[in-house]
Formats: C-alpha cells, sequence, structure tokens
C-alpha cells in the first residue's frame, strides 16, 4: 500500500474529496475521482499503489517529469528563507530580474519584455489587454481579438471569449466584446487532391476577410498556437505563419502567439515561435516554464510592443498580486537551469521522429484515421470509416470516448486524454524526459483499447 504525507487515510480522504472538493472541468454525479499520491520520473502512483504512465505530463505541463521535488524544493526552500513574497508592482527583486532576464534569452527574436502572471489563462488576459492599450497608447482604438475555431486559451472571461469552443463559451455569454474565429488548421477533412500550397492559400484568405470584414482599424490582435491543442495538433501548412504575419503587418494587427503549450521544448526546440520562425509581437506562455512545479507565466513582449510604454508618464495599467512571486520565480529558474543541463529540448529533438514512428503503427488500425503533430505532442484522429473519413456523432462519442476508452486506457494504467471538442482524438504529450520505453507503452496501451473498441462498435 502507498503512503501519503496526510494525517487522513485513504478513506478518508475519497470521503472528503465527494464532500468538499470541486474538480474542474469534471462531472460530480456518481464520480470517484482517482487520488494520486506520488509521481517519478514520467510516472504516477494512485492512493491504492497502482501505477500510471502519465502520458499527458500533467497538463502538457511537467517537462522534466516528476523528479525533481527535492531540487525544485531546495531552491523554493532558500527563496523563502531570503524572501518569501514581494510583489512586481513598482518594485523588483532578484529573482524576477533573473527569470525576466533568462527568458528573454531563449525567446526568439527581440521578444525581450516579461511581464509576469499566474498561469495560462492571465497570460492570455493580460495579451488582450496588452494589444488594446498598446494601439490605444499609439492614438488607436482597437480592441477586438481574432482566435480560430475550437481552440482553447483558457477560461477567465477574455481568454474564454477568444476560444473557440462553442460549448465552453455557452453558459457565460454574452462574453467580452469583440471575437472573430477563423479556420484552424486542421487538413485531416479537406477535399484530398487540395495541394498544401492551396490549403495555406484557403486559409489565409479566411483570415484575410474576417479582418477585412471586421473592420482592419478594430482589430487588435491574432491569437494562434503554433500547433493548436483543442481539435488535435493541428500543424501548420508550409508557409502559413509567414502569411499570417504578413496578414497581421498589413492591417497593424498584433501576433500573439500562445504557448502556454508548445513553449519550453514541447515541439523540440525552445519554443514554436524558433520553431516555426512566427516572428510574434508578443507569446504568452505557463505550463513548462516552471515544469507546472509552481504556478506562473508570462506575457513576453517584443521591443516594438514595450515601446510605447517607456516613456516617464507611460505605464501598463494591469497587474496582479502573484505576477512575479519569488518563490514561483525561484522555482521556474531551477527548471530552466535542470531543462539545459538535463538537455530536455535536445530529448525531444532526438527522439521525436522515433516518438511518431512508434505511434505511426497505430495507423494500421481501422479505428485511427490520422496520426498528427511534432515533437512530443500527438493526436489520433479516430473516425467510423478511414475511407470516408466519417466522424463519430455525438452519442457514439459519449459511449466511446467517455464510456469507454478514457475509463479503459486509465484502467490499463495510462493517463493521455480522448477528447471530442473537434472531431473525437487521442491526446498524447508526455513528459520530455521520455525515451523509447515510455513510447512503445503508450503506443502498446492505446493500440490494445482501440482494437477492443472497434470489436465493441463491429
Ligand atoms: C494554449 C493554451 N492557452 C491557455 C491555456 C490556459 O492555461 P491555464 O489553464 O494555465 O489558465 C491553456 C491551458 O491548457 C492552453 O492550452
Amino acid at each position: 500500500m502507498s503512503t501519503t504525507s496526510t494525517a487522513m487515510s485513504i478513506d478518508q480522504l475519497q470521503q472528503a474529496a465527494r464532500d468538499h472538493l470541486w474538480l474542474h472541468f469534471t462531472r460530480m454525479g456518481g464520480h470517484e475521482p482517482p487520488i494520486i499520491v506520488r509521481g517519478e520520473g514520467c510516472y504516477l502512483e494512485d492512493s491504492n499503489g497502482k501505477r500510471y504512465l502519465d502520458a499527458l505530463a500533467g497538463l502538457f505541463a511537467v517537462q522534466v517529469g516528476y523528479s525533481y521535488g527535492e531540487e525544485m524544493g531546495q531552491a523554493a526552500l532558500e527563496q523563502m528563507r531570503e524572501l518569501p513574497f514581494y510583489t512586481n508592482w513598482s518594485y523588483a527583486h532578484p529573482r524576477a530580474i533573473e527569470l525576466a532576464h533568462e527568458i528573454a534569452q531563449l525567446t526568439p527574436g527581440d521578444l525581450n519584455r516579461v511581464f509576469f502572471v499566474s498561469g495560462g489563462s492571465e497570460a492570455v488576459e493580460s495579451a488582450w489587454k496588452l494589444a488594446r492599450q498598446y494601439h490605444q497608447a499609439r492614438g488607436e482604438r482597437r480592441w477586438k481579438a481574432v482566435g480560430r475555431r475550437v481552440a482553447y486559451h483558457g477560461t477567465t472571461m477574455g481568454a474564454l471569449s477568444i476560444n473557440g469552443i462553442a460549448a465552453l463559451r455557452a453558459p457565460f455569454e454574452p462574453l467580452v466584446p469583440d471575437t472573430l474565429h477563423v479556420r484552424n488548421t486542421n487538413r485531416y477533412h479537406r477535399p484530398p487532391d487540395e495541394t498544401e500550397e492551396d490549403f495555406t492559400a484557403f486559409l489565409l484568405e479566411d483570415l484575410d476577410s474576417a479582418i477585412e470584414q471586421a473592420g482592419p482599424e478594430t482589430v487588435a490582435m491574432v491569437l494562434m498556437e503554433p500547433v493548436q491543442n483543442a481539435g488535435g495538433a493541428f500543424t501548420p501548412p508550409a508557409g502559413y505563419w509567414k502569411g499570417v504575419r504578413e496578414i497581421c503587418d498589413r492591417y497593424g494587427v498584433l501576433l500573439c502567439a500562445d504557448e502556454v503549450i508548445t513553449g519550453f521544448g514541447r515541439l523540440g526546440s525552445w519554443f514554436g515561435s524558433e520553431h516555426y520562425d512566427i516572428k510574434p509581437d508578443m507569446i504568452t506562455c505557463a505550463k513548462g516554464l516552471s515544469s507546472a512545479y509552481a504556478s506562473i507565466g508570462a506575457v513576453v513582449a517584443s521591443d516594438r510592443v514595450v515601446e510605447p510604454f517607456l516613456n516617464d508618464t507611460s505605464m501598463y495599467t494591469h497587474g496582479i498580486t502573484f505576477g512575479g512571486h519569488p518563490v514561483q520565480c525561484a522555482i521556474a529558474l531551477k527548471n530552466l537551469e535542470i531543462m539545459k543541463r538535463e538537455r530536455i529540448v535536445e530529448n525531444v529533438h532526438d527522439n521525436a521522429d522515433a516518438f511518431r514512428a512508434t505511434l505511426a503503427q497505430l495507423l494500421d488500425l481501422p479505428i485511427v484515421g490520422d496520426l498528427r503533430g511534432t515533437g512530443y505532442f500527438y493526436a489520433l484522429e479516430l473516425v467510423k470509416n478511414k475511407e470516408t473519413r466519417e466522424t463519430f456523432n455525438d452519442a457514439e462519442c459519449e459511449t466511446l470516448l467517455r464510456g469507454f476508452l478514457s475509463p479503459q486506457l486509465f484502467e490499463k494504467g495510462l493517463i493521455c486524454r480522448a477528447d471530442d471538442r473537434g472531431d473525437p482524438v487521442i491526446q498524447i504529450s508526455p513528459p520530455l524526459i521520455a525515451t523509447q520505453k515510455e513510447f512503445d507503452i503508450i503506443a502498446g496501451t492505446i493500440g490494445e483499447v482501440l482494437d477492443e473498441a472497434w470489436s465493441r462498435i463491429a
């Protein structure tokens, strides 16, 4: 039996969870939440002593895996002794300065100015506000944000408004005005004879005309992930980012790369913006910045974006108490030190082909229509009919994904996500320390479960 550092017995924990803990994005009825008590490397253990391979890295976040608690904890302890807290409102402190310096070294181009927040939603929220105030400081009133269909950018009202997932938005409408949603880079359901070049042109035309129709002089920001997670790891077609950058330049719109998932190594480069040569005006990041050992995120702005805020009386009229918290910064700094020392990003770069090749074996299964993604960031799209690419309807998704796949994968000791915010996919995004051993377990377990799912359908 596993031990955990709590005064409660496992039964008491389960009862208290049922009575008091409100889980995020979780159906509560009859749900007995697994209680995860410890982690090591790519693996987690629950309160019954059962081990799981975490093929989702927390939530696309635990880059270095779960074994660096001692080292990160020591960095946190030392910071607690020296200065447990001070704010970034008007004051600086060494760890926030050092971390901002470090991030500015790692981000591409002239993304040199770092504004700290507590997580991804706050980063997106702050980027939109920054874009609005940037234009205002230059004598323009622009407020609209452009996102992509089915994209997820967080849950605070501003970030939620940019989300392209109708089901997440609907309960909270009316949302923050105004947002536009353009096509994402899902190529799987496009006409099979469409060339990559035609696809790129089609997407850029859609973006261009959306901005034209909205009135370019009202549009503040385009926010897109280098590889879109929701819908299943949509990678950009050739020429896409160059075209998006050109459209933003033509209309004077700021381009923000939402790197909450792709930042800090997931694609095999420090940032997706570097990987695809995006040249954004801003980057939003969180999760991997601290490998999720701390709740810290950031907006990183280019020299051009910070310029109107640099004169004597200007300021960005925005802040949060915990932005740049010294203990969170100390942990993030330690994480980046570990990532460099252990060559974590190089590990992704070196193993990405082998990972893809291992997952590609699953394409032989009749239910697997597509494998998408890059680096350590993949999705398998599930289909009813491979020839026609026909997808599952809502009721089938309910029985297949929620009723069978998710619980079966978990039962077999694999944590990954069966997701139907777009067409049904299995998302695979392990810690960046994963090696062939983990790739084999992931592909083996998913293969077994999908085989069984198909025989049930058949
Ligand atoms: C691309 C992207 N942006 C923003 C967010 C929101 O981040 P958080 O959950 O830390 O608020 C997420 C979360 O998954 C994300 O994937």
